[in-house]
């Protein structure tokens, strides 16, 4: 490039789905604002937020769309897919039926999202060790039939998050 300005190379729109409780919103506060809050306060509806990444030479305006993962709340977030250029499919390692659950939200994707949109699984609260339920093996098997990468992450530990939010950026460019 012949000069460096600071505008925005790209505006990537990304989008957090899976199950109430998995840590969706947790994996969000930590990327955007590297903070973390032991209290749960349940997403109503949507919600989003910015950061600004430098990958490369490129400055890229990072949009990221949080949902409710509350059933209530599914028509007016799964309007939200059709737009997302990258997909985070969010479970907990704590939480069983949230990793089985994990296939309904895929094909809520083939449902309402654009054809070919990038996907990446997370296995999300993986510092609770003691409460682990869905070993990391499992995950990464569910993401290699779905052809997606897979990362363990903790929120709350900062573990693998910008590494995750990274990935699927990348895929997407
Ligand atoms: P909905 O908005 O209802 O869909 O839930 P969500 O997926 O956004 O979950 P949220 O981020 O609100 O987190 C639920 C609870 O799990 C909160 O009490 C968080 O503090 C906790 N939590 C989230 N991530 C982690 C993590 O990595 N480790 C631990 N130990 N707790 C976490
Ligand atoms: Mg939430």
């Amino acid at each position: 490039a012949a000069s460096k300005s600071a505008t925005h190379d790209f505006l990537i729109k990304l989008l957090l789905i899976g199950d109430s409780g998995v840590g969706k919103s947790s994996l969000l506060l930590r990327f955007s604002d590297d903070s973390f809050s032991p209290s749960f306060i349940s997403t109503v509806g949507i919600d989003f937020k910015l950061r600004s990444i430098r990958l490369g030479d490129s400055m890229i305006k990072l949009q990221v769309w949080d949902t409710a993962g509350q059933e209530r709340f599914r028509t007016i977030t799964s309007s939200y897919y059709r737009g997302a250029m990258g997909i985070m499919i969010v479970y907990s390692a704590t939480d069983a039926d949230s990793f089985n659950n994990v296939r309904h939200w895929i094909r809520n994707i083939k449902e309402h999202a654009a054809e070919g949109v990038c996907k990446i699984l997370i296995g999300n609260k993986c510092d609770l060790k003691e409460k682990k339920v869905v070993e990391a093996s499992r995950g990464q098997a569910l993401a290699d039939e779905y052809d997606m990468q897979f990362y363990e992450t903790s929120a709350k530990a900062d573990i693998n998050v910008e590494d995750a939010f990274f990935a699927l950026t990348e895929q997407v460019l």
